[in-house]
């Protein structure tokens, strides 16, 4: 399930890739597809997140916060794509993905048992 979680996320950040350069290029339709299939990856994320999250017998307080975090990288995936849309200024939704992801990655990897690395 670890892999699954790490190939969603890293697929979603592929996709708002390219949501917001066709964006940028005004190519619309390529735009919208990968926008989709970011909403559909979304999912997966949450998938795997939720069936990680059941695998616990003791929810300490680490765990809990990786999940709100997570919630929130979705979020400002979100945030950011539709300001690209809108062809509004993105950044702070820029810097609160950044912030976000960095924390729920050194959350899952550094502070968390479950997962690939060896422990
Ligand atoms: C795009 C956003 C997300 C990123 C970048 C992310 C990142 C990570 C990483 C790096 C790990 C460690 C995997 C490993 O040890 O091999 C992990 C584990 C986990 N994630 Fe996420 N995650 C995200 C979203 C979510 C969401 C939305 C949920 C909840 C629904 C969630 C729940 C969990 C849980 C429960 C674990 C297991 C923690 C552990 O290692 O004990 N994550 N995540």
């Amino acid at each position: 399930m670890a892999h699954l979680h790490i190939t969603s996320w890293v697929i979603a950040f592929v996709l708002l890739g390219l949501a917001t350069t066709f964006y940028r290029a005004d190519n619309q339709k390529a735009a919208k597809i990968s926008q989709m299939i970011l909403r559909l990856d979304y999912l997966l994320i949450l998938y795997s997140g939720g069936s990680l999250f059941a695998s616990y017998s003791n929810y300490g307080p680490g765990v809990i916060i990786k999940v709100v975090i997570g919630l929130w990288v979705i979020a400002a995936m979100e945030g950011v794509a539709v300001k690209y849309k809108k062809q509004k200024p993105a950044a702070k939704w820029w810097a609160q993905l950044s912030v976000a992801a960095i924390i729920a990655i050194i959350l899952g990897w550094g502070f968390l048992p479950l997962g690939i690395l060896p422990s």
